[in-house]
């Protein structure tokens, strides 16, 4: 089973959020298809998030919001429900930050690395670097409405559970914030005893109440995923954010909930179903 999330947004037009749902349906197949070769459930959320990254409507890799001095500055976390993370914070020139974020989980013994940081570690493992400027759309720099930070949940055919956000943060931040995405706990976490969760919205709001691990926490008793999202996403409005989370349960059932107006989404099943929405 795989969910994938194209952000959660107040402004977007109805033909904008059509079209977010559909790139939604694409990446959650292109997860899907890798779920149903066998392949693990990072293989699968980092492949979904990829699509994602490379898709110039949403908020991550092309198409990133911009920061106030005009650039793009990245986020991206994984996380695999054996406990394993990785993540980076406030990139520059990486095409898609979620695979250095998987770089970092595997090859060091670090879970975030930020900025020149996190850029010596991709050099380091041969990661290639793109035009900045390449990853700035015509919509970005007229601060359009941005369709928001991506995500995928998964489970695989051996029951492991995974994790990915990626996201160009808010229009206009100051340069070197770093939002909730490349926070484990906050933008994405995952657990194979209880489930996993990624999450988009305001990042300031999402780290206050560190909204994936009280998401993921809350599935442990059996609480069914939906009942889980609502609940948490209801205490956004406590630090003064809104945003939207998807969820899924160690035994593959999902859920999600948002405090927007739209989230757009998508998912497929273990028996090929599949759907998506946006309001
Ligand atoms: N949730 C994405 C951000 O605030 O950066």
């Amino acid at each position: 089973v795989i969910v994938v999330h194209g952000g959660a947004g107040e402004r977007h037009a109805d033909d904008n959020a059509r079209q977010a749902q559909g790139g939604c349906l694409v990446a959650a197949r292109a997860g899907h298809a890798v779920l149903e070769k066998g392949g693990s459930a990072l293989d699968a959320v980092v492949a979904a998030v990829t699509v994602l990254e490379n898709d110039p409507q949403f908020n991550a890799g092309r198409g990133s919001a911009l920061n106030a001095d005009g650039e793009v500055e990245m986020d991206a976390s994984v996380m695999t429900g054996d406990l394993q993370a990785g993540a980076v914070a406030a990139v520059k020139g990486i095409a898609n930050p979620v695979q250095l974020a998987r770089l970092v989980m595997e090859k060091s013994k670090h879970v975030l690395f930020s900025a020149e940081g996190a850029h010596r570690f991709a050099r380091a493992h041969g990661v290639p670097f793109v035009d900045p400027a390449s990853l700035i759309t015509e919509r970005a720099r007229k601060r359009l409405a941005s369709l928001g930070t991506v995500g995928a949940v998964a489970r695989d055919k051996q029951g492991r559970l995974a994790a990915a956000t990626s996201t160009g943060g808010t229009t206009g931040k100051r340069p070197g914030r770093v939002g909730d995405t490349p926070l484990i706990g906050c933008g994405t976490y995952a657990d194979d005893e209880a489930g996993a969760c990624s999450c988009t919205g305001l990042g300031e709001a999402i780290i206050k109440v560190t909204l994936a691990r009280a998401a993921v926490d809350r599935l442990r008793s059996g609480e069914d995923p939906n009942a889980a999202a609502a609940a948490v996403a209801a205490t956004l409005a406590r630090a003064k954010g809104d945003g939207g989370l998807i969820l899924i349960d160690a035994k593959g059932r999902f859920g999600l909930a948002f405090t927007t107006k739209r989230m757009s989404r998508a998912w497929v099943s273990s028996d090929g179903s599949f759907g998506s929405g946006f309001d």
